[in-house]
């Protein structure tokens, strides 16, 4: 059975992630290498359970308890007693494989992992730890608290003692799993990036500027974000590291990154979470920045 939950990266997805664990009387040992990043992290969550209390939708003694569940820490012993990892770190492979080739040795022998990635192959993921039959793809949406959808990813050596544990919790935090097979970018990705890399491709190419092609998708295709304005809130590095997983992965000329979002994410313009990307975050309204 869970009871205390490990997340690994305390950015935009593991404060989700702690969040609703610690909302849903899960203790949560959240661990980032980054000090700072851990403080934001713990600052966004109080910030974003005050709103659900300001909503009515979580008490202010809920609030208190599910702040003292958290336990953050930057280092990794903390972890030992956990009954499930969640690891949301960076979207870069070799860095993950790093994580679990570390956390192995200090997890109990029965510890689950489960890995947020957005579009790494989980099999391959699983045979960087100890135990590929304990490991899996637990894929949240952003933001966290807010998306409904988990989408489940076994690998080829996932138990179905592990699947089953993972999809109960899925429920527990309120949540509906969907089950994916292990492919590149597994189903929500597969089909939103390609679009969004379409988008950036549309503006590249000069047929629309951010506002037009925002405005069109929003208007025209009854879609409540744009798709350079989701690209923002995803985090660019994410889109672009999700693009080359499917380039790669499935070998094809159609999932080729458009060289404007490379550019972006060069010049360090990731979107929300850098305050810069398609658009400028950094004044009282965001302004396009094409
Ligand atoms: N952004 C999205 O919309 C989204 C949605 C679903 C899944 N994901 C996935 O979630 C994961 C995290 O994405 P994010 O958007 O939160 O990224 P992010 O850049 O906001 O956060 C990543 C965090 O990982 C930390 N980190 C890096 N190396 C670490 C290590 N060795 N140990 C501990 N922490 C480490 C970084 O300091 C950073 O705080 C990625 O795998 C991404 O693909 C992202």
């Amino acid at each position: 059975m869970i009871q205390k939950i490990g997340v690994i990266g305390a950015g935009q997805m593991g404060n989700g992630i702690a969040h609703v664990c610690a909302l849903a009387g899960f203790d949560v040992v959240l661990n980032d290498t980054d000090r700072g990043q851990i403080d934001v992290a713990l600052k966004t969550i109080g910030h974003n359970i005050d709103r659900q209390v300001s909503r009515h939708l979580v008490s202010e003694p809920e609030k208190v308890a599910a702040l003292a569940r958290i336990h953050p820490t930057d280092k990794l012993d903390a972890l030992s007693d956990v009954d499930l990892v969640i690891e949301a770190a960076t979207e870069n492979e070799a860095v993950k494989r790093k994580i679990f080739a570390t956390i192995c040795p200090v997890l109990r022998k029965d510890t689950l992992i489960a890995t947020n990635t957005s579009s790494i192959s989980v099999t391959r993921l699983a045979s960087s730890t100890d135990r590929p039959e304990r490991f899996m793809g637990m894929h949240f949406m952003n933001p966290v608290p807010v998306m409904q959808l988990v989408e489940l990813i076994r690998g080829i050596a996932t138990d179905e003692e592990t699947f089953r544990t993972v999809r109960e919790l899925t429920i527990k935090l309120g949540k509906t799993p969907a089950n994916a097979e292990d492919f590149p970018a597994f189903i929500v990705n597969r089909i939103l990036l390609p679009m969004i890399n379409e988008a950036v491709y549309t503006l590249y190419e000069g047929v629309g500027s951010v506002d037009a092609i925002d405005t069109a998708m929003r208007l025209g295709a009854n879609h409540p974000m744009g798709p350079l304005q989701l690209a923002d809130f995803i985090g660019l590095d994410t889109c672009l590291a999700v693009m080359q997983v499917l380039y790669e992965g499935l070998a094809d000329s159609k999932y080729r990154p458009c060289p404007l979002l490379v550019k972006y994410v060069e010049a360090g313009w990731l979107g929300r979470k850098a305050e810069r990307g398609f658009y400028d975050y950094r004044g009282e309204t965001p302004i396009p920045t094409r």
